[in-house]
């Protein structure tokens, strides 16, 4: 017997949603669309020289790659032609973007078009991430500040993984999380990860211990008894492959916990709010699992800038109710 595809899933979901209108499920579509055209563009970078910098640095201070503009301009280009979509904002674009037809859209999509982007060049594993929100109500002009909403407003969410496969894991409205690998042959996604949740006990933990003398006391107490075996949770092996897609992916799988803490020098950690900690937390939660700053829950957080970071520990129940034990917050 054949799998469903990832196209049949959406349908299937959207008949089971009283109100749905099919708006989401083309947004849903295109997001996949973006998925396999990146694959693709990753697959072929290497042969085709789009390995490397552009020489640019974007607005978060970073060395920008080749294939982080050639991803963004993709989700640039499926939602150009789709009503429903008013407007997005990227991790590689300074400010939102408006479609021409923005006044009939009721949807926003953020995104992190490229994640892991140092993996580039090795041919490590890589990401996309995506978060929709709906536009919030009124006629006026859409501002900047319409997209700072609170990671639990999402609408849906989820991320490709760009790895030895491609696999697409999303959630939307109030349904369960779920899986899809690309069969390249015909390319098309099937579902192989069925309402997915995070085991809790087992798998990894998963930290840049480089940081380690950048971070507070109560961090570096933490991940010492992670290393050392002492957290009363069991054994959890290292992990870390600096992609937080392909690290979170395998924390999802395998359980564990994910984080990237606050350093001294930047309190608010790495990873942006709205186009990388928020997304996946909810899908994190939604699977069974927990996700926090350190104090609060990230999806209670509501940022106050585009771009703006936060400290995240992400995983299984049982090791983020650890990690804030441990923490001072
Ligand atoms: P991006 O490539 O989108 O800028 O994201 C990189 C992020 C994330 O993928 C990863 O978990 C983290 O940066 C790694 O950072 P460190 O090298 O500081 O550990
Ligand atoms: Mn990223
Ligand atoms: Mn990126």
């Amino acid at each position: 017997m054949s799998r469903p595809t990832l196209t049949e899933h959406i349908l299937l979901s959207q008949a089971a949603a009283p109100h749905a209108t099919g708006e989401l499920s083309r947004i849903l579509a295109r997001l996949s669309l973006a998925g396999r055209m990146i694959s693709q563009r990753i697959l072929n970078a290497g042969c085709l020289g789009e390995h490397g910098d552009t020489g640019e640095v974007n607005v978060q201070g970073e060395d920008v790659k080749m294939l982080d503009i050639l991803s963004n301009d993709i989700f640039i280009r499926v939602f150009d032609t789709l009503s429903s979509v008013a407007g997005i904002a990227s991790e590689e674009m300074e400010d939102i973007h408006l479609y021409d037809d923005w006044e009939m859209g009721k949807y926003f999509v953020l995104f992190d078009p490229l994640d892991g982007s140092g993996n580039i060049d090795i041919d490590g594993s890589l990401g996309s991430i995506f978060a929709v929100h709906a536009r919030p109500e009124g006629d006026g002009p859409i501002t900047q500040e319409d997209f700072l909403q609170s990671g639990k407003n999402q609408v849906a969410a989820g991320y490709i993984l760009y790895g030895p496969a491609t696999v697409f894991v999303y959630t939307a409205g109030q349904g369960a999380v779920s899986g899809f690998t690309l069969d390249r042959s015909v390319g098309e996604f099937f579902l192989t990860h069925p309402n997915m949740t995070i085991p809790d006990g087992g798998g990894h933990y998963s930290v840049n211990e480089s940081n380690q003398t950048k971070w507070e006391s109560d961090v570096v107490d933490l991940v010492e008894s992670y290393r050392l075996g002492k957290t009363g949770l069991g054994k959890r092996g290292a992990r870390y492959t600096g992609a937080f897609v392909a690290d979170f992916h395998r924390t999802l799988l395998k359980g564990g916990v994910f984080m990237y803490p606050g350093l001294k020098d930047r309190p608010r950690g790495k990873l942006r709010y709205l186009y990388e900690a928020s997304p996946l937390s909810m899908i994190a939660v939604r699977a069974g699992g927990k996700a926090t700053d350190g104090v609060r829950d990230i999806l209670d957080l509501k940022p106050e800038a585009l771009h703006e970071r936060c400290p995240l520990y992400v995983g299984s129940k049982s090791d983020v109710d650890y990690v804030m034990s441990r923490l001072k917050g």
